[in-house]
């Protein structure tokens, strides 16, 4: 890394996915837990939501983008030996996951040229989006908003004035009291790629995220290290995330045979696609007397679920689901 002053989105992408990028080097398992991976029992609860909408939608192949080192589809494969998986992400595949295909992406927006005409297919993105880099940008004294620069120590200095798609973006999706801001539009489109790749499926994409209503003031860019918030520096060091703009993504995906996208959050999804009691519902105490064993299991589950749901929490996180229907 040198010390070259450059803009949050270039900086983003070079620390992630250069040459020696953090996820070329780092599984994002040894820096943070996810839903689909690190939380107990987390992994099993969101196999089983996904695989019953993919069976929803009649889906019989399912496409993981990021996925880390396959965490996500080792539970997926217990649950249904029949359907088909695929991997995507920057690194090859482990060498004893047992998946249909894997798939090397360049990094950040660009998915790999293999991937498209899914046919009945379901494609995650679970947390990718957060980690595609944007141009960060802040409003100066006059109100104009500026291109964030960084250098490879996190030393941030006002740019140029934003134009273009990026200024439109600012203007479309940033209300008058936000003072800084990740420009969402490179998630936008990156979502509507992705989109574009299925023929006939679900696209969903979970993250956390804000909307209209509750976009934060400050931006939200940081950093994660061996399993702690760091500060933001683009040296290669840590991983590089900010909320996702949820709202903002439909309106880049193509119309043509896709329904606008629906936004959930995942505690709502949770308790739509499984089967379980609400999660504040107690285990019967009598269970542990007449079968303790699966008394244990109906709490470790319950547990799971839980924290999947919790306010404040995995709960809060959103599920932007496209539908994609063939031509007709
Ligand atoms: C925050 S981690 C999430 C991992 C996993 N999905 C989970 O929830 O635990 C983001 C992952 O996305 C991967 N990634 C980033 N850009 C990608 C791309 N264009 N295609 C595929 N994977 C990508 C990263 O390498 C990383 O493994």
């Amino acid at each position: 890394m040198d010390g070259r002053v450059q803009t949050w989105e270039r900086a983003w992408r070079d620390a992630l996915y250069g040459q020696e990028g953090f996820y070329r080097l780092h599984a994002p398992a040894s820096h943070f837990a996810t839903s689909a991976q690190g939380v107990p029992g987390g992994g099993e609860v969101l196999a089983q939501a996904v695989v019953a909408l993919a069976r929803r939608h009649g889906c019989t192949r399912l496409v993981d983008v990021g996925c880390g080192r396959g965490e996500f589809l080792r539970h997926v494969r217990d649950l249904d030996p029949a359907l088909r998986l695929t991997g995507v992400d920057v690194v090859p595949a482990p060498p004893d996951l047992d998946v249909h295909e894997w798939l090397v992406a360049p990094g950040g927006g660009s998915l790999p040229h293999d991937l498209h005409d899914l046919e009945d297919t379901l494609v995650l993105a679970h947390e990718w989006l957060d980690v595609v880099p944007c141009p960060v940008a802040t409003r100066d004294g006059q109100g104009v908003w500026r291109t964030v620069r960084v250098d490879h120590r996190g030393r941030e200095t006002a740019g140029p004035p934003l134009v273009g798609a990026d200024l439109g973006w600012a203007r479309t999706w940033l209300p008058e009291e936000v003072e800084r801001a990740e420009i969402g539009r490179t998630r936008d489109l990156a979502f509507a790629d992705l989109v574009s790749r299925v023929r006939s499926g679900v696209v969903l994409a979970v993250d956390y995220g804000h909307t209209l209503t509750d976009r934060p003031r400050h931006g939200t860019l940081t950093g994660f290290r061996g399993g702690r918030e760091v500060p933001a520096v683009p040296d290669g060091s840590c991983d590089l995330t900010a909320h996702v703009a949820v709202d903002s993504l439909g309106a880049g995906t193509p119309r043509g045979g896709t329904d606008a996208c629906r936004l959930l959050l995942q505690r709502e999804a949770l308790i739509d696609l499984l089967p379980d009691p609400p999660p504040a519902a107690p285990v019967p105490h009598e269970l542990a007397r007449l079968e303790p064993a699966a008394y244990l299991a109906a709490l470790a589950r319950r547990g799971a679920l839980a924290a999947l749901t919790a306010r404040g929490g995995p709960g809060d996180f959103w599920w932007v689901v496209a539908l994609v229907r063939p031509d007709a």
